[in-house]
């Protein structure tokens, strides 16, 4: 068991080795230590939760042509290492209820798959998902802030299409959203504090902006 996660570990690093845009390897690797963390607490298969950790971001269909191209990725690879059937099951299950897509995503309905949520979404927030989120606008041309673009809790398709999605919007769109989504007790606890983190980073940024500090 420890050989797989050790297998897919290289596997992952190598998939991103090149990536900027705030899926790097490293973003992986952090989502395996909230993940272990939170397993621990929780009492749940640290393996199956360290596993599709490692992977969830894998078959994403921002670096393949569809999900579905996506999935079939990561399941081939898998079936290539001989993982029973039953795992694979089992942490396709996880992976395809990770992400944060609204509307249209099943929600998580087993504990690794809520761990495993609440890991990746753990990194969204707090001081890494500031960093990300700059990392993320930046690479797309998005701009840093635009007064009156902020503070809406929703962006419409075409406004994003036509690239009125900032920075500091997706702050109010989605990061501070996520603390009161988090599934399970250790990650609502974690939380917490990156959740407050934003808040304070706002007040600050929202300050300078209006050259009150
Ligand atoms: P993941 O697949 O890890 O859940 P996403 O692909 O949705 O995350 O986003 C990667 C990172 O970029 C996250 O930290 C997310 O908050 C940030 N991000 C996503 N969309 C935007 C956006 N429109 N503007 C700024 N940051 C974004
Ligand atoms: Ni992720």
């Amino acid at each position: 068991m420890d050989q797989l996660i050790q297998k897919a570990e290289t596997w992952v690093q190598k998939l991103f080795e090149k990536d900027s845009s705030g899926h790097d390897w490293y973003h992986t690797d952090r989502v395996r230590k909230n993940a272990r963390m939170i397993a621990q607490k929780e009492e749940a298969d640290l393996f199956i939760c360290e596993l599709a950790s490692l992977l969830h971001d894998a078959g994403d269909d921002k670096f393949h042509e569809s999900e579905e191209s996506g999935r079939i990725f990561v399941v081939s690879w898998l079936e290539k290492e001989n993982v029973p059937y039953l795992t694979i099951k089992q942490v396709m299950a996880v992976i395809d209820t990770v992400s944060f897509k609204g509307g249209n995503n099943r929600q998580p309905d087993t504990i690794e798959g809520k761990i495993v949520q609440d890991a990746d979404r753990l990194d969204a927030i707090g001081a890494v998902g500031i960093a990300r989120t700059f990392m993320y606008a930046g690479n797309k041309g998005d701009a840093m802030h635009i007064p009156d673009k902020s503070h809406r809790t929703e962006m419409t398709k075409k406004e994003y299409r036509e690239g009125t999605s900032t920075s500091i919007n997706h702050f109010y769109e989605k990061l501070l959203t996520l603390s009161a989504l988090m599934k399970t007790k250790t990650g609502k606890d974690l939380a917490k504090k990156r959740h407050e983190f934003l808040e304070l980073y706002l007040e600050q940024f929202h300050e300078e902006w209006e050259g009150k500090r």
